[in-house]
């Protein structure tokens, strides 16, 4: 695999932010290759161009099926030599074709300690619900929704009187600084995937 990152998003970009932070001050040894978003409005293009990281648009819109859309996607990466994609707040399903295009090679971040509450929005249903912490995942994205092999989790307490909007921030914090470091691992190499496990180290004897 290539360390040519290309990240997806669809709006505020603000893990984009936290990959292009840890790659300036050098905690990552990768480069963005490309910033795709879907939606033209996305703010995260703007802090790909303060980078000088190249941006494209491809609106999901108007094509004939989502596996078109998502071969336009795989090949706008690739020819760029991507090795690495990370969905950073990309609000669309991939197809198959487009994760069979990167094995083991397709990166996102959820807003919840998987598998519990998977889906949109993931902040709000665990508040709802009462947990007393919940946290963010990064995976390796496979086409069951946020089911993937999971490369590394952060905790964060829900505390009494907390808002919705207290707990989204506090994982927030911790997707930042989440995020990077399973880009590093990924792209360090020396792990594998058994079953649903995302495994480091030699294999046991
Ligand atoms: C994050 O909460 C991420 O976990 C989820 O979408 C949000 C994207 O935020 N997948 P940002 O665009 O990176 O600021």
């Amino acid at each position: 695999m290539t360390r040519t990152l290309g990240v997806l998003i669809s709006g505020r970009g603000s893990n984009l932010q936290a990959i292009i932070d840890a790659i300036s001050v050098g905690s990552l040894d990768a480069r963005i290759g490309v910033v795709i978003s879907n939606r033209p409005e996305a703010q995260g293009l703007e802090r790909a161009r303060q980078a000088g990281v190249e941006t494209l648009v491809i609106s999901h819109k108007g094509w004939p099926s989502r596996e078109d859309y998502d071969r336009a996607l795989v090949a706008a990466l690739t020819a760029r030599g991507v090795g690495l994609v990370c969905l950073a707040g990309f609000m669309r399903l991939l197809s198959p074709a487009f994760i069979e295009a990167f094995p083991n090679a397709v990166l996102n971040i959820h807003p919840a300690l998987l598998p519990a509450f998977p889906g949109l929005d993931a902040q709000h249903p665990a508040w709802q619900h009462g947990v007393k912490i919940s946290g963010a995942t990064v995976h390796l994205v496979t086409p069951e929704l946020d089911a993937g092999p999971i490369v590394v989790q952060a905790a964060v307490p829900v505390l009494d009187g907390d808002t919705a909007d207290d707990v989204a921030a506090r994982i927030l914090r911790e997707e930042h600084r989440l995020y990077p470091e399973a880009i590093r691992i990924v792209l360090g190499g020396g792990w594998r995937v058994e079953g649903r496990r995302f495994v480091r180290g030699s294999p046991a004897r």
